[in-house]
């Protein structure tokens, strides 16, 4: 999330009678529109940016730097505002998400994805009319914010009204989600930079638009979760909209979990000091790890400024943008491959096979950028600047099967129940902070270290593959509620910070039924935020 705040998957737990129903298939969608929504944002900055009539109205200094071509080719772009353009919605996003976390507790997850298409709309209409820099960055700011609600509100959403035995698959759906809303503003963006006249930039910012509008039609055409219905209270409400959602009459026992589980969540009243606690610490350390070297790999890199950077390279404006439109294709793809292999081959193999694909790429791309591209002369030629999109390709390949869903996928299935919420809270906060980092540094590393910026992020793969190697565990096909056991307590380092008393000291605040409550399916992480 994406991404953004994924709540807890599948279980291997109990299952209840639930039938696919139409109001699932809605959730389904809206996933999809929450998912695209943010990966369109992600996608659309960098082509808009590449594009002369939008440089020349919101960035002359750089419209001119880039025409007359006195500066290095490496530093055309290098400019704060400029990045401010593309980081300021992640900063809004990871402020954003305290809210969200207060909103989708107290007002449900309906209302605040509602909130978050109102913030939506409103940043593409500032962003489409755009006069000058402050509309532009204001919009992005609101942008940003239904960002944070978003995706607080939607993954938390679906993982609660989709029956348990596909809630797992639609983890990594709202990744997929993401990485077609960037393909789809790759695409816009090729169109839009042909329309005459030097307005396609304000289409690009405006196609934003629909999955904004789709979001908030489907927010109000849905119903809010049971488990939010509950949690505040409405029981009765609560009961028949789980009739409703299950298509079927037989809810009782998943009713009375849903109370139990909700009953459980309010018992623990510190969430966040109770993450830094000893036993808590191998899950925190691991999630925090993952966010920051999922950005650390670079990928955004490429995500955000895939067209600035081939331009940089020479490609020319029309090259650079189905340049992005090829990278985009292959992150989609990819994530599909990562959907189906992710059970079977595991996590670990996933990651480690990807640094060193990464790691190779990576190494390959400098070389050939060391060599070929100078500060003042940028001659690729055509058979190695095919190469080096070849060579983006297969990283950013490498990536979508790996770090990009399971820096989401492995914090939510390894934070026990009494930490899930706040740990997916830090998880969704770390990813946003290092996103805005490296959009707000990238171009100007760019100008630093020139061909260097490919071999700064491989060494950073080299050392997130040796974290992976020794530190991070195998959980493939392990129920959520059997992780201290048969992970944690089995691994080399983390086993000296699993003290006996943990379960003992939990489930004494559970009457002794943690299992029941770790399979439940209505656990609601924000509830305890
Ligand atoms: C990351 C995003 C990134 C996307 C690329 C996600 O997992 O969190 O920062 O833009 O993958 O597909």
């Amino acid at each position: 999330m994406p991404g953004g705040g994924f709540a807890a998957p599948a279980t291997a737990g109990t299952e209840f009678e639930a039938r696919i129903t139409p109001i699932v298939i809605i959730s389904c969608i809206m996933a999809a529109t929450g998912g695209l929504m943010f990966g369109y944002d992600v996608g659309v900055s960098g082509g808009v940016t590449s594009m002369n009539p939008f440089l020349k109205k919101f960035f002359p200094v750089v419209y001119r730097r880039k025409q007359t071509g006195d500066d290095s080719n490496y530093c055309k772009y290098d400019n704060q505002g400029l990045q401010l353009f593309t980081s300021s919605l992640y900063l809004a996003g990871l402020t954003a998400t305290f809210f969200a976390s207060y909103t989708t507790r107290k007002l449900g997850r309906r209302l605040t994805m509602l909130i978050a298409g109102f913030f939506f709309i409103c940043g593409v209409a500032l962003n489409a009319a755009a006069q000058d820099l402050a509309m532009l960055i204001v919009g992005r700011i609101l942008l940003g914010c239904g960002v944070g609600f978003a995706n607080q509100a939607v993954p938390l959403f679906l993982s609660e009204i989709a029956p348990t035995r596909i809630r797992g698959a639609l983890n990594i759906l709202f990744q997929l989600n993401v990485t077609i809303g960037i393909l789809f503003a790759n695409l816009v963006n090729y169109g839009t930079a042909k329309i005459k006249g030097g307005w396609g930039w304000r289409v690009s910012l405006g196609l934003a638009g629909i999955p904004a509008l789709l979001l908030t039609v489907g927010a109000l055409l849905v119903v809010d979760t049971p488990n939010s219905l509950i949690e505040r209270g409405r029981l009765e409400e609560g009961k028949a909209v789980l009739r409703k959602i299950r298509g079927t009459d037989k809810i009782e026992p998943e009713f009375l979990e849903l109370v139990e589980a909700s009953r459980v969540a309010k018992l623990v009243k510190h969430p966040f000091r109770n993450l830094l606690e000893r036993r808590n610490r191998p899950q925190l350390i691991i999630a925090v790890a993952l966010q920051f070297f999922q950005q650390f790999t670079g990928i955004n890199a490429i995500m955000f400024y895939a067209p600035v950077l081939f331009d940089t390279l020479g490609f020319g404006g029309d090259a650079s943008l189905y340049s992005a439109v090829i990278t985009g294709a292959v992150n989609v793809l990819s994530t599909v491959v990562s959907i189906y292999s992710v059970d079977k081959v595991g996590r670990r193999l996933l990651l480690l096979e990807a640094g060193v694909q990464m790691f190779l790429s990576q190494v390959a791309i400098a070389i050939i950028l060391g060599i070929k591209v100078t500060d003042k002369s940028n001659n690729l030629g055509t058979s190695f600047a095919i190469l080096v999109v070849v060579l983006i390709c297969t990283y950013v390949s490498s990536f979508a099967w790996s770090w990009g869903p399971l820096g989401w996928l492995i914090p939510s299935e390894t934070f026990p129940l009494e930490t899930r919420s706040a740990g997916q809270s830090v998880t969704v906060c770390i990813n946003l902070l290092f996103t805005f980092v490296i959009a707000q540094a990238f171009l100007s590393m760019l100008c630093k270290f020139q061909y260097g910026i490919f071999l700064f992020f491989s060494g950073w793969v080299v050392v997130m593959s040796f974290f992976v190697l020794f530190l991070v565990p195998e959980t493939k096909n392990i129920p959520i509620e059997e992780m201290t056991e048969r992970v944690w307590k089995q691994h080399w380092l983390w086993k000296r910070f699993m003290d006996d008393d943990y379960e003992h000291n939990f489930s004494g605040d559970m009457n002794g039924d943690t299992k029941k409550v770790g399979n439940s399916n209505g656990f609601d992480p924000s509830s305890q935020l």
